[in-house]
C-alpha cells in the first residue's frame, strides 16, 4: 500500500491522501477524465433504474468538482443541463454552471427561473457538507439538506420526474423517508457498491 508520507500535513489529511492514492475507482476515474470517483454511483444507479436520457431538463445540485454533470450533461447533449455548487466548477461541454449556496432561497429560485416557466425533469443532489467530526451531527445537518432539495423538486420537478439524492444513513434519516413516503410515488433507498463501505451515505431515488 502506498502511504502519503508529506511531513506537514494534519493526521486526517493524510489518511484522506493515502486512501486516494490507493483506491482504484480514483485511478480509473482519471483514466475515464472523470472529475471524481463519486461518478461511478451515478453511473451504476443509472444503469438500473435508466432515467438519464436526451432532451431533458436536469440540475445537479453540489456539483463540483463535476463528475456526475460531466456524465449526464453528455447522455443529455440536447437538452438543458444545470450544475450548482459552492465552490467554482470548471467549465463542462453542454452544462451551465453556477456558484452559489443551495440552502439561500433567492439562490432556488434562480434556479427555477433558468428553465423559464418549465419543469426540471431530474434533480440530482450530492450535496455533503464539510464534516464537523461529529458523524450524528453531521448525518442530521445533511438530512436536512435533503429535505430542503425534495421541498425544492416538488416546486419545480415534472410529474413522474426523478429525484437523486444523497442522504445519511443515522439521526435525520426517519425524517426524511417520512418525507419522501408522503410525497413522492415510488421511493427507494440505495447504497451503491462504489460508495465507500464507511461512509453512511444512502442515495434516495424517488420518482414524483
Ligand atoms: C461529494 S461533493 C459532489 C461531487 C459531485 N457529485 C461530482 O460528481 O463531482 C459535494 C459537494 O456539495 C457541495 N455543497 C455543500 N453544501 C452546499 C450548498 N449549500 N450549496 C451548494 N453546494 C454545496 C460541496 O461544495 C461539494 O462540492
Amino acid at each position: 500500500m502506498k502511504k502519503f508520507q508529506k511531513k506537514n500535513l494534519s493526521h486526517s489529511s493524510k489518511l484522506w491522501l493515502t486512501r486516494q492514492l490507493n483506491d482504484p475507482l480514483v485511478a480509473e476515474a482519471k483514466k475515464k477524465n472523470y472529475r471524481s470517483r463519486a461518478v461511478f454511483k451515478l453511473i451504476e444507479i443509472n444503469d438500473k433504474h435508466k432515467f438519464l436520457k436526451n432532451n431533458l431538463k436536469i440540475v445537479d445540485l453540489g456539483a463540483a468538482p463535476g463528475s456526475w454533470s460531466q456524465y449526464s450533461s453528455k447522455i443529455n447533449n440536447m437538452g438543458f443541463n444545470l450544475a450548482l455548487d459552492l465552490l467554482s466548477t470548471e467549465p463542462i461541454a453542454n452544462c451551465e454552471i453556477i456558484k452559489g449556496d443551495f440552502t439561500d432561497s433567492l439562490m432556488q429560485e434562480n434556479l427555477i427561473k433558468k428553465i423559464k416557466g418549465e419543469k426540471f425533469d431530474i434533480v440530482l443532489s450530492d450535496i455533503a457538507e464539510n464534516s464537523t467530526g461529529n458523524r450524528s451531527l453531521d448525518s442530521m445537518r445533511s438530512n436536512i439538506i435533503s429535505i430542503e432539495v425534495m421541498h425544492f423538486a416538488l416546486k419545480c420537478l415534472k410529474k413522474n420526474g426523478t429525484i437523486l439524492i444523497k442522504t445519511f444513513s443515522g439521526n435525520g434519516n426517519q425524517e426524511v423517508v417520512a418525507f419522501a413516503k408522503k410525497n413522492f410515488s415510488k421511493h427507494l433507498f440505495i447504497k451503491p457498491k462504489s460508495s465507500r463501505k464507511d461512509s453512511k451515505e444512502l442515495y434516495l431515488h424517488c420518482i414524483l
